[in-house]
């Protein structure tokens, strides 16, 4: 119980709790983290994701208690193993069919404990996990905070800056945020069609998209580096081919990412029979490419697709060679993707290939 007083919820960008344990904490895992870095570029370095290497607020706190409820639950477990050991070995039947042991009926002590000693631990579990909640559900975007919204489609991630004029796809460009929520990105979370769910388990918890709906969820990463997640509610054929990226930028990069995807679409002479293939073809009513003809929202907008290092939500490398494949047959890269095959002509596919290309 003195365990729960001492922890104190996280800090939550304009929520009201003060931090301690969960700051002090990110601070001396930064550190190590830090000590152990090298300047690697935000992009090169994709990080194992694994709660028990979280980089961001949220992922920090859902961290401690797992080494909480771990603790409690290892402790049990010792407990009851030890207990059974012992008895296996002192009170195993040494032949000779020795007599029945004692019988123990009623006791009030012995139901009292094993009443109250549960309960008080379950008292610990949920009072600790609600002050975690509220701590972090407390928080409301400040005027630094980036806000996004990421709507799930089957089976990629859109991604809309309102404030920015920025709308990409599957991967998610932010700030480090760095003294801790500093500059958050504050998430709204929508579904296109059916619930989907958002996780990046080094920078948050899960939460779901839902049609019709709007979930709200915070993250502030802390050290710049790739960030891989995927949907986590089965969504339909290709849920595990729904993948995303959060690339943590310092604040001068992503800066720069902004004014790159705020640019207009590169309109290249060279390429110029492949945008018109492009547009004559049916993929001007699902994408947009901004300054062209192309402005459908069914799919991602590819205005700079070559600025993003997969395809097809995560599924494959974002390679030339890989781009003309999903553009003849998107089924031979996702089966069950809903882009169709346009049946292009070998010609047409090398021009409107070659086209995609530039859109860096
Ligand atoms: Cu989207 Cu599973």
């Amino acid at each position: 119980m003195s365990a729960a007083r001492s922890r104190r919820p996280p800090r939550a960008p304009g929520g009201e709790r003060a931090p301690r344990l969960a700051r002090c904490a990110a601070r001396a895992i930064l550190a190590g983290l830090w000590l152990g870095a090298t300047a690697a570029h935000a992009q090169a370095r994709v990080e194992t994701p694994s709660i028990f290497r979280p980089a961001s607020t949220p992922a920090f706190a859902i961290r401690e208690l797992s080494w909480l409820v771990l603790g409690i639950a290892g402790a049990i477990f010792v407990l009851v193993a030890g207990v059974l050991v012992v008895s296996l070995v002192r009170f195993r039947d040494r032949g000779g069919g020795g007599a029945e042991p004692a019988q123990v009926y009623g006791s009030p002590r012995i139901e009292l404990a094993w009443t109250l000693v549960p309960f008080l631990i379950v008292v610990v579990l949920f009072l600790t996990t609600a002050r975690y909640i509220f701590a972090l559900e407390s928080a409301r975007p400040g005027a630094a905070a980036l806000r996004v919204r990421v709507i799930g489609h089957q089976w990629w991630w859109e991604i809309d800056y309102p404030d920015l004029g920025v709308v990409t796809a599957n991967e998610l460009h932010v700030p480090v945020s760095d003294p801790p929520g500093s500059v958050p990105t504050f998430l709204t979370l929508e579904s296109a069609d059916v619930i989907h769910s958002f996780w990046v388990p080094q920078l948050a918890g899960k939460l779901d998209l839902i049609p019709n709906a709007r979930n709200q969820l915070w993250i502030d990463p802390q050290r710049p580096g790739t960030y891989v997640g995927q949907c986590a509610e089965f969504c339909g054929v290709q849920h595990a081919g729904m993948l995303l990226r959060v690339i943590a930028h310092p604040k001068a990069e992503f800066a720069a990412w902004v004014d790159a995807q705020r640019a207009p679409a590169v309109a290249e002479p060279a390429v110029a029979a492949g945008r018109r293939a492009f547009e004559s073809a049916a993929c001007v009513s699902c994408h947009t490419v901004r300054g062209t003809a192309a402005n459908g929202i069914f799919g991602p907008d590819l205005t700079h697709l070559m600025s993003r290092s997969t395809l097809a939500a995560g599924v494959a490398p974002n390679e030339r060679d890989r781009l003309r494949r999903w553009v003849e047959d998107p089924d031979a890269i996702k089966p069950g993707a809903l882009m169709p095959a346009m049946r292009l002509s070998p010609e047409d596919l090398d021009r409107v290939v070659a086209y995609l290309a530039t859109l860096r």
